[in-house]
């Protein structure tokens, strides 16, 4: 019996206790990518005619769930640009959205921003960025 092999074990035991936590990777931040569209933001698929603001998004299927994804709110972070636009992040930056709307299949980006959620973290002229999530 070597002590090396019952520490691997107690290790073993900590991760798996350590990821049931609340905070735990299961809930951690979530990374895709993220475009924007121009106002006028409404008429959504969750509220119709409703004006919900200028911090909207639209989310794509991975996120949509058949409409549960409605009303919820993520905050995202410009984490890097995905094309040729060097610097498309504003630095340490977060804006939190409200889902509105679907964002259908051949989106772009696991994400389509309202173009003021979009500017409040990056640039524009990026057009589609690499952005982390949580709700
Ligand atoms: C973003 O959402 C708008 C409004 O729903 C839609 O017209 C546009 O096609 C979406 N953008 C992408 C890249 O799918």
């Amino acid at each position: 019996m070597s002590g090396r092999y019952e520490m691997g074990v107690l290790l073993m035991i900590c991760i798996i206790l350590l990821s049931c936590l609340p905070g735990s990777p299961v809930h951690a931040a979530q990374q895709g990518n993220a475009v924007f569209f121009n106002p006028p933001y409404f008429p959504s698929a969750c509220n119709g005619n409703q004006n919900d603001g200028v911090l909207v998004a639209g989310v794509s299927d991975r996120l949509w769930n058949n409409g549960r994804a409605c009303g919820r709110r993520y905050r995202v972070r410009c984490i890097r640009g995905t094309n040729e636009a060097p610097h498309p992040c504003k630095n340490g930056k977060t804006v939190t959205v409200k889902v509105v709307d679907y964002c259908q299949s051949g989106c772009q980006g696991i994400i389509n921003l309202s173009r003021d959620a979009f500017s409040a973290i990056a640039d524009p002229d990026a057009g589609i960025i690499r952005v982390e999530f949580d709700q």
